[in-house]
C-alpha cells in the first residue's frame, strides 16, 4: 500500500504542475492573442469602459458577440443597428444606450467584431 503510494504521488504532482502549466500557457496566449488585436480607436474612445475583447465586463465581450452571430446572415445589420440605437434585454439586465457613432462607424466596428479570430 505504502509503496503504491510512493509510485502514484509523483505521478498525481507531476499531473498538476502540467495542469497548471496548460493554464499559464493559455493565459499567455490570451495575453498573445489581446497583444495582436487590434482595436479601432473609436472602439477604444468610446467603448471598452463597458466592453473587452475578450472578458465580459458592463456589456458581452466581442468574440462573445461574434459567436451569437455567427450564422446570422443578418449580423452585420443587427449589430451595427444595436451600436448606434442602444440594445436591451439580450445579454443580461443592463442595456447600452444608444452610442455617439456616425452609421459608417457601426458598420465599420460590426465589421470589426465578426472578422475577430
Ligand atoms: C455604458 C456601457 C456601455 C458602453 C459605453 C457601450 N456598451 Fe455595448 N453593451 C453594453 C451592455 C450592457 C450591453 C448588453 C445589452 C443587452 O443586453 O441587450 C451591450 C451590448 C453590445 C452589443 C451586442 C448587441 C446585440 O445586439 O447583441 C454590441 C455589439 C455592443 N454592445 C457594442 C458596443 C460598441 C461598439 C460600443 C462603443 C461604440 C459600445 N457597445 C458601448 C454596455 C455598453
Amino acid at each position: 500500500m505504502l509503496l503504491y503510494l510512493f509510485l502514484t504521488l509523483p505521478i498525481l504532482l507531476s499531473g498538476c504542475s502540467k495542469e497548471t502549466e496548460k493554464k499559464e500557457q493559455l493565459q499567455k496566449s490570451e495575453e498573445a492573442k489581446a497583444i495582436n488585436v487590434k482595436i479601432p480607436p473609436v472602439v477604444k474612445d468610446k467603448c471598452i469602459m463597458c466592453h473587452d475583447v475578450f472578458k465580459r465586463k458592463v456589456g458581452p465581450s466581442f468574440v462573445q458577440v461574434r459567436d451569437r452571430y455567427k450564422e446570422d446572415p443578418k449580423a452585420i445589420e443587427k449589430i451595427s443597428r444595436s451600436i448606434k440605437r442602444g440594445s436591451q434585454g439580450k445579454w443580461g439586465r443592463v442595456a447600452m444606450l444608444p452610442n455617439d457613432v456616425t452609421e459608417e462607424e457601426a458598420k465599420q466596428i460590426a465589421e470589426w467584431i465578426m472578422s475577430l479570430k
